[in-house]
Parts: structure tokens; C-alpha cells; sequence
């Protein structure tokens, strides 16, 4: 198998699924954890190839993004058969897709599944992170700031989730960026906490 040629074909099948989706989960997001998968990879002695493959397809079939998952597991499944990809191939891929998002609280057991989570909640953290919240919580309508701290807004999604990502990471070099993204949002929260405080 050629693999520039497979990340090509596979690129094109991710850019057919994700285009413009406005929360977050566009084709770009996709894009960011295939690049970092492979550089996390070269990094930890693993294979950047078949972590950049699973990087770009780690959303294929996410419940809440596609009407029929099933459908789109089959399509990729097939694409994958096509170019040339082992049947244990694609059952360890899918295998590493399924434990990858931190909504199931699973840690993947392969060293290629710890990657790509890894690149993917990096994604949620840093200068992309806080981009992606305030997208994400302009698409449902939320507010960027509330003053009742019980109403969902933006803002209350660092604590919530963002600042609790760095200590959760697999590898020691996804820790190490997770770290720097760490330091840039609470550099970020000092600052907003500067120039949006107000008299009581
Ligand atoms: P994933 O599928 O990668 O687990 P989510 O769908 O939970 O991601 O979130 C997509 C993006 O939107 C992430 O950057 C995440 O931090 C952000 N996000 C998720 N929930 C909220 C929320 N309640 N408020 C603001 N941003 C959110
Ligand atoms: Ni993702």
C-alpha cells in the first residue's frame, strides 16, 4: 500500500462527512488530531502512519454527529478494505476509535489508541481550545459568561472539563503539550477575569 496515496483517499472520505460543521467538529478538528496522532507517534516510538489514519478517522460514526452511524462505520470499513488494510488492521482501528472520546471514560488499551485520544483532547485545550468552547457555545446558544453560575455558559466549561484534561493524558509528550495549553488558558482566564470584573 502506498501510504500517501491511502491518507489521500482517507482525507477525501473525512472532507466528504465533515465540511462546515459549526461546533467544533468540522473537517479542520480532524485534520489537527491526524497531525498531532502522527507527531505524537513519531515521539513515542510508535507507528505515525496508522495514528494519523486513525486521527483522521476518530469521529466517523460519533453518535451525536452523524444520523447513521452504522452506515458510515461500513463506508470507512470498506475504503479502508479497498486500500489495502488488513482485516486485524481494521478491527484494531475501530478497536481504538471506539475507547478514543472522554465521554466513555475508557482509556484505549493500544499505544495507537492512547495517542489519538491524546491528540484529541489536546484539541479541546489551549489558543484551539478556548476557540472551539465559545464556537461551541455560540452554535447551542449559550451565553459567553452568566452570572448565575447555574446557567450553562462558556466560560463555566474550563472548570468543568478543560482544566481537568492536562493530568489525564496517556503519553509523556501529549502530557508535556497538554501542560504548555494548560499554562496559555490560565494565562487566558487571569486575563478575562481582569477586564470583565465589575463593581458589585
Ligand atoms: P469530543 O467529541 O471531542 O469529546 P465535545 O463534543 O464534548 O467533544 O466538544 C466539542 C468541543 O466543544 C470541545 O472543544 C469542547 O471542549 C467544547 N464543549 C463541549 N461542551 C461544551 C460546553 N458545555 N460549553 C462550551 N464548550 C463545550
Ligand atoms: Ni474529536
Amino acid at each position: 500500500m502506498n501510504q500517501k496515496e491511502a491518507l489521500q483517499k482517507i482525507k477525501q472520505f473525512v472532507h466528504s462527512h465533515f465540511s462546515s460543521e459549526p461546533s467544533g467538529h468540522d473537517f479542520t478538528h480532524m485534520e489537527r488530531v491526524a497531525r498531532w496522532s502522527s507527531d505524537l507517534a513519531a515521539n513515542e516510538g510508535a507507528d505515525p502512519f496508522l495514528c494519523e489514519v486513525i486521527g483522521w478517522l476518530h469521529d466517523i460514526g460519533d453518535r451525536k454527529l452523524f444520523k447513521d452511524p452504522v452506515h458510515a462505520k461500513e463506508e470507512q470499513n470498506r475504503l479502508l478494505k479497498e486500500l489495502g488494510f488488513k482485516e486485524r488492521v481494521i478491527a484494531d482501528i475501530n478497536e481504538a476509535i471506539d475507547t478514543v472520546s472522554f465521554h466513555k471514560g475508557q482509556v484505549p488499551d493500544s499505544i495507537t489508541g492512547k495517542i489519538v485520544q491524546d491528540a484529541d483532547r489536546l484539541d479541546a485545550v489551549g489558543a484551539i481550545g478556548i476557540a472551539r468552547t465559545f464556537a461551541f457555545g455560540g452554535a447551542k446558544g449559550q451565553q459567553i459568561v452568566s452570572k448565575n453560575e447555574m446557567a450553562p455558559n462558556s466560560l463555566q466549561h474550563f472548570y468543568d472539563k478543560l482544566l481537568k484534561l492536562a493530568p489525564l493524558m496517556n503519553t509523556e509528550s501529549g502530557r508535556q503539550e497538554a501542560e504548555r495549553r494548560h499554562q496559555f488558558m490560565l494565562l487566558f482566564l487571569e486575563e478575562f477575569q481582569r477586564e470583565t470584573e465589575v463593581q458589585p
